[in-house]
């Protein structure tokens, strides 16, 4: 009989992570859903099913992203897998007009959920054939305009996962991460109705022609995670629909 893994995914209560909790659910994990909205944690939780947690925590704070893991251990009894997915998106404003308030605020919960989980956990994966998946992004790739914060942390979490891959190696944590496209997530369409994102535009300049569905982003997450990729650390995973290879001038689609 295969043991039965344990994974906390933080921000788990909407958007990709919640398609990454019934993902990984669904491949036979117990989950500890830890989102800063602990209602919605505990709602996603309980329509997962028994065996499953809700937990309330700010990842860009070390107290509470420790007593999260803690708690999250204790109730599950260990943890094989984290995914380092909470986030939260830039102004989307010209640089003159960016407050360094919120560039803080972006870079804390990206880079420091990111550094803090990490270190919490690993504490309890020694020796366990532990996975970690981050959440970068073609935003951490390339360069965009107007997303100073989000794709300094983007970049950040990419260069934190290699580095870390290369540290936790010799004691058996594999350390990977996405670099998703745009993703149909309420993100997403809260960029959209504020009219910071124009979709067709988008999907013009995407060679498949479409975002991506949480799912999708999903299934590339549970094969880095799992036995699948047992050789697989420090990689850097597109999953964009072609975003990042394509150079060319113009459209890379059309509608
Ligand atoms: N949607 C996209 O197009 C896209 C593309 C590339 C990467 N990403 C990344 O994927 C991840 C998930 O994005 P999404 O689109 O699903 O977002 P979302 O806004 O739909 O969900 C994010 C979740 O994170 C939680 N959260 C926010 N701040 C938190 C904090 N400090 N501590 C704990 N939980 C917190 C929110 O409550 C929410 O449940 C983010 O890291 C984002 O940057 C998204």
């Amino acid at each position: 009989m295969t043991k039965q893994r344990k994974a906390i995914i933080t921000g788990a209560a909407d958007g990709i992570g919640w398609a990454l909790a019934r993902r990984f659910a669904a491949a036979g994990c117990r989950i500890a859903i830890a989102d800063i909205d602990g209602d919605r944690a505990a709602m996603r939780a309980a329509e997962l099913g028994d065996g499953h947690i809700g937990l309330a925590c700010d990842v860009a704070e070390e107290a509470s992203a420790a007593a999260a893991v803690t708690a999250a251990a204790a109730a599950l009894g260990g943890i094989d897998i984290l995914v380092n997915n909470a986030g939260i998106g830039d102004t989307h404003l010209p640089t003159l007009e960016q407050d360094i308030g919120h560039f803080e605020r972006v870079l804390k919960v990206h880079l420091n959920g990111t550094f803090l989980m990490s270190r919490e956990v690993a504490r309890h994966m020694t020796g366990s054939g532990g996975a970690i998946l981050n959440i970068s992004s073609i935003a951490g790739l390339g360069g965009l305009p107007r997303r100073n914060a989000y794709g300094a942390a983007k970049a950040g979490i990419a260069q934190m996962t290699k580095n870390l891959a290369c540290e936790w190696a010799g004691i058996g944590i594999r350390v990977n991460a996405l670099a998703p496209g745009y993703v149909g997530t309420a993100l997403v369409k809260t960029l959209e109705a504020a009219g910071r994102i124009d979709r067709g535009k988008l999907e013009r300049r995407i060679p498949m022609g479409r975002l991506a569905e949480p799912e999708e982003i999903a299934e590339a997450g549970w094969f880095l995670c799992s036995p699948a990729a047992s050789y697989v650390t420090g990689a850097i995973l597109s999953v964009d629909g072609g975003w990042q290879a394509f150079s060319d001038a113009g459209d890379a689609s059309r509608p």
